[in-house]
């Protein structure tokens, strides 16, 4: 993502106890997933050092073995740039709804010079992330025709937004283009249908609804509602809050509803507190103020100096119920705060639901959730505050392939009061300590994370982490300054997602195989246009694939497929490609696997574009009109293309 006046937070860290160089190898060695290279460039890699003999070296294209056909038998879309947008041969891909679209009967026409917040609430939001699809009727499993698309929207580029706006913040900030910045913010839920073979937005269902970053009631549930360090003088009672921000990826619970993960809340706040201030060393670790967005000079609760608690009611899980618009939305305190990236699920074995997520910085951790309770699949109204209550996990990756989830439990190791946690919610509001205190592994930018319902393993985005030293590498993150990302499989022990151990393994490590010193694994038979680097999102669709979607390929964005079964394992092929400027975010498949839907997030962005000189006009393409992040619909065509 792209800030007026800043980059990225980067969050240092000292370097963490790693095993010596001579145990790593010898523990890799053992593992049977250097399968991918040789052993050579393996080596190479993990000792930080550029792997100039044949990394990639294939396993099976010395032999005369021929290779299986691929699991995706679409032709590969070359590598490319441009303007507009690209799918493989043989798919439509249609833009489905846009920034400022109506959802309402009486929404506005959008006109982007003359923007409102009153408008931007009746209109949907601005730089779509995750996509949910939740199908109507619920039971329809195949041939949908209709359902709501749950729609995050993350963040307001208002360098584009604004024709006024520069990349400093003065002269151009006012109240309304903060009103305007938190109404763009949110989600939305749409009501979509399919007629005449083309998928349309349904303007004026009773089930659209737009949620933003104020001024949308919802609520704080679980162990810290209530507390004290949630208390505002706004909301004395710790359990309310009006809005949600930086909502990235998310998930749709087994209960059908939409689990949206508050990321950057950093970027939201200006002001300062006191050194000595309770929760200064909270907001240190998750980078509050940061003060991408200005709201502060005009709303109390944006600004430390007047609410320096405010911060604490963001970061967290939001649970709402996109078939019944009038429902609150709510905080699930209980799956823990912190830059939360997606909230997939899977029902474990016992019926306990599991959510995976990640928390989405350089050094931070793989999370799980287990709910206490077990998902009810025949009445969904008892699923509705599942996730109140249940033991919150995070991910020690170890040398030899096993994985521990450890519980961030309060009263349990370290999360006592010697260490400053008084209770469950210390712990849920600081989850990023406690798990450094528990001993989690520091990760190269946990993203989505995807269980797949076909196989049972998982699949952890790590997308990059340019600030990781040589002295920093360990088995999970094995590359310094790793600036194109890796995937790694997780296989729960016994296939039990509630299990407290299991193992995990490479499926890749992204970036140019071609680039003798990118330290990159494929299988080799992904092409040079096959392959990509910073995996964001991922998908499983009905037929148990695997789709990855970046955000930082060195420029061309998009959407692959990656193979995850037999010898082609770690092939990967490109089939989606993202117009200029832009990231490719929420692929989303119905269930019957016949549409896919994907967010095209920040077109025409770039380093110090301004709303004249955006590097696309997608998807209008008219001079009169600034890029608009939109989603787009794909589909095979059906007779000759
Ligand atoms: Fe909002 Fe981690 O991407
Ligand atoms: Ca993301
Ligand atoms: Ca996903
Ligand atoms: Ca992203």
């Amino acid at each position: 993502m792209n800030k007026p006046g800043t980059g990225e937070p980067v969050r240092r860290r000292q370097a963490p106890v790693v095993p010596t160089l001579e145990e790593l190898v010898a523990a890799r060695l053992s593992r049977r997933d250097v399968l991918l290279g040789t052993v050579a460039g393996s080596l190479a890699v993990l000792a930080g050092c550029a792997p100039v003999a044949q990394p990639t070296a294939p396993p099976v294209s010395t032999t005369d073995t021929p290779l299986p056909p691929s699991r995706f038998d679409f032709q590969e879309l070359k590598r490319a740039t441009g303007e507009d947008h690209a799918v493989a041969e043989g798919y439509s891909a249609d833009v489905l709804i846009r920034w400022g679209d109506p959802l309402f009967d009486d929404s506005p026409v959008f006109d982007p010079k003359a923007l409102s917040a009153d408008a931007q609430s009746r209109q949907f939001g601005y730089n779509n992330d995750f996509l949910g699809f939740v199908p109507l009727p619920l039971q329809q499993t195949s041939g949908q025709a209709r359902g709501l698309l749950c729609v995050n929207h993350e963040y307001v580029s208002s360098n584009l937004v604004f024709p006024d706006a520069s990349w400093l913040f003065d002269g151009w900030i006012s109240a309304e283009t903060c009103a305007v910045e938190l109404a763009g913010h949110g989600g939305s839920v749409v009501e979509i249908e399919k007629a005449d073979g083309r998928w349309r937005v349904v303007v004026g269902s009773p089930f659209n609804r737009r949620l933003m970053g104020h001024g949308t009631p919802m609520l704080l549930t679980g162990p810290a509602a209530g507390h004290e360090r949630l208390q505002t003088s706004q909301d004395p009672t710790g359990t309310q809050v009006g809005g949600m921000l930086n909502n990235c990826a998310g998930g749709i619970s087994p209960w059908q509803t939409w689990l949206s993960g508050e990321e950057n809340f950093n970027g939201s706040f200006i002001g300062e507190v006191d050194d000595d201030h309770p929760e200064a060393r909270n907001h240190e670790l998750y980078g509050v103020p940061s003060g991408w967005y200005q709201w502060g000079r005009f709303l109390p609760e944006f600004n430390l100096a007047a609410e320096p608690r405010s911060p604490n009611r963001f970061g967290w899980v939001v649970e709402i119920d996109p078939l019944e618009p009038t429902s609150i939305p709510k905080k699930r305190t209980a799956l823990g705060r912190f830059k939360h990236e997606g909230a997939e699920s899977i029902v474990a074995p016992d019926g306990r639901v599991v959510v995976y997520m990640g928390d989405d910085e350089r050094f931070e951790h793989v999370y799980k959730f287990v709910t206490r309770d077990r998902f009810n699949a025949d009445d969904r109204a008892a699923n509705r505050d599942l996730l109140d209550n249940g033991t919150l996990y995070t991910a020690k990756f170890n040398v030899d392939g096993t994985l521990n989830w450890l519980p961030l439990v309060y009263g349990q190791g370290p999360l006592t009061a010697a260490n400053g946690f008084s209770s469950q919610a210390d712990v849920l509001i600081e989850t990023r300590r406690a798990a450094d205190l528990v001993g989690a592994t520091p990760m190269d930018r946990p993203e989505d994370i995807q269980p797949s319902p076909k196989t049972g393993r998982i699949y952890v985005m790590l997308t990059n982490n340019d600030e990781r030293t040589t002295a920093q590498i360990d088995a999970a993150n094995p590359r310094a300054k790793n600036t194109a990302g890796h995937i790694i499989e997780i296989s729960e022990k016994d296939g039990d997602h509630a299990a407290d151990s299991g193992r995990w393994d490479m499926l890749l490590r992204a970036g140019d195989p071609a680039d003798s010193g990118s330290g990159a694994l494929w299988h080799p038979s992904t092409t040079a246009d096959g392959w990509f680097g910073s995996p964001d999102n991922a998908a499983v669709d009905a037929e148990g694939r695997l789709w990855v979607a970046t955000d930082g390929n060195e420029g061309c964005d998009g959407l692959w497929g990656v193979e995850t079964e037999g010898v082609l394992r770690g092939a990967s092929k490109a089939f989606f490609r993202a117009p200029n400027g832009a990231e490719v975010c929420g692929p989303c498949f119905t269930p019957d696997g016949g549409t896919l839907f994907l967010a095209v997030q920040h077109p025409g962005d770039g380093r110090l574009v301004t709303y004249n000189n955006p590097t696309s006009r997608w998807p209008d393409f008219r001079d009169d009109m600034p890029p608009r992040p939109s989603v787009v619909v794909i589909e095979k065509r059906s007779g000759p293309a």
